[in-house]
């Protein structure tokens, strides 16, 4: 049957992106992949987790099985304020939404603010499932170029000027300002500032989605947009999924209550409740002080992956391709000299067993085509070794093809 003359026209917005196709790739055991954002299985807890659960469902099964608020369970939302409110960013229980992980964030806060036609602000190159998730509710999304200090704001005050000639006023700008997907790029305290002081001189929000602040290896936290906020223009999307387990679905949102009523309303009819056991464990976990302890746990652990890719790229890659250097979270960006297609080189490193991302998918428009991203969170020691040795292989041939077809060896 041809469902076409069925789908609503905003239906026509939503593809599956090639990131997530490279996932069933990456499952494979004996590829050596960079190319999924997931922290690493090896570290979960599961032998606590299994203690926990125990207990959880001797003890309070009948509630962590039955439905629940549709903001979430109280006492999670009273220790994420809390959390929220220790980080700089002073908020109450009725400020906090737990959702099915940060992604529904996204969904949920394009649902109640986009129409056909809104303008975003977005990062370039994005976290595919922020660009994604604006595209579905139809939005036109305006992409504005990183350097190693996050978004070119002087490239969007410029932009914006130009909307507002338009006449038009972006809803939101989506930014991760901490160790960004794709990049690993830390956004400045000036750019964090300065962005929020174009988001009042224009007037539009911001939705700060921040999954990976708290895997910093090095280097001193520096303040959220939303710490900077006192009027509610900062949405804040938080999770556990990076810094526990992403298969509990549990993050949050942080706003204005008003908000937070809006987006339950938005919610309930999406799916009724976030995962109620899951909340209790999360709950559970980080009330106890165990995930602080892991955490710590984890960041030797993510960091020496960090080191060991680094020293790798520095040791197999040639000259002209650059990368960049993340003082936290899971992901390096690779640009390759100009011209090269990382697309190609991809097909030639997966007949290898090595799979990374290509940066294509990473871009609004069709930018990009010579970058990839480089995820070490998942990958053992050995395979980091392996692959990125084989990578450096393939980048030698390729580019020494470069030079003699570029000097007529052909
Ligand atoms: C920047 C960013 N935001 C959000 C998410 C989604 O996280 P969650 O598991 O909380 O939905 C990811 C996952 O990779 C991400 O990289």
């Amino acid at each position: 049957m041809n469902f076409d003359r069925f789908y609503a026209e905003r239906a026509a917005c939503m593809k599956t992106s090639e990131i997530r196709e490279f996932f069933k790739l990456a499952e494979e055991p004996d590829v050596m992949s960079f190319a999924g954002g997931f922290p690493s299985a090896d570290y979960f807890p599961v032998a606590k987790i299994n203690e926990v659960l125990q207990e959880l469902l001797v003890n309070e099964g009948k509630t962590a099985l039955q439905y629940g608020p549709t903001e979430g369970s109280w006492e999670l939302r009273e220790y994420l304020a809390q959390k929220m409110t220790r980080e700089g960013m002073p908020c109450s229980a009725e400020n906090i939404l737990i959702t099915n992980g940060s992604q529904q964030g996204m969904d949920l806060i394009s649902k109640i603010f986009l129409n056909p036609g809104d303008v975003v602000i977005v990062e370039e190159p994005g976290y595919v499932g922020g660009l994604g998730a604006v595209y579905n509710y139809e939005a036109r999304r305006i992409p504005i170029p990183l350097d190693n200090e996050g978004m070119r704001v002087d490239i969007l005050a410029t932009q914006l000027r130009k909307l507002q000639m338009e006449g038009c006023t972006p809803k939101f700008a989506y930014l991760v300002p901490n160790f960004q997907n794709p990049t690993g790029i830390t956004m400045s305290l000036e750019r964090r500032q300065e962005i929020f002081r174009l988001a009042q001189e224009y007037d539009f929000l911001i939705l700060e989605d921040n999954p990976y602040g708290d895997i910093r290896f090095e280097g001193e936290p520096l303040p959220s947009i939303k710490s900077m906020d006192t009027e509610g223009r900062v949405v804040y999307l938080g999770s556990f999924s990076k810094v526990f387990l992403p298969g509990i679905r549990v993050g949050w949102i942080m706003a204005h209550e008003a908000l937070i009523h809006k987006i339950a309303c938005a919610k309930g009819s999406t799916d009724l409740c976030s995962n109620s056991l899951g909340q209790r464990l999360a709950y559970h976990f980080a009330v106890n002080g165990y995930i602080e302890k892991h955490l710590q746990n984890l960041l030797s652990k993510y960091k020496a992956k960090r080191d060991l890719m680094l020293s790798c790229m520095e040791k197999y890659f040639p000259e002209g391709v650059t990368w960049t250097y993340p003082q936290g979270g899971f992901f390096i960006w690779v640009t390759f000299p100009s011209g090269m297609s990382a697309r190609k080189l991809l097909l030639k490193a997966i007949e290898r067993k090595v799979a990374f991302v290509d940066g294509a998918g990473f871009y609004v428009n069709d930018n990009g085509k010579n970058t990839a991203r480089f995820a070490y969170s998942e990958a053992d020691p050995q395979k980091i070794k392996d692959g990125i040795a084989i990578l450096g292989e393939l980048l030698h041939e390729e580019l020494d093809s470069q030079r003699k077809y570029a000097s007529g060896g052909f």
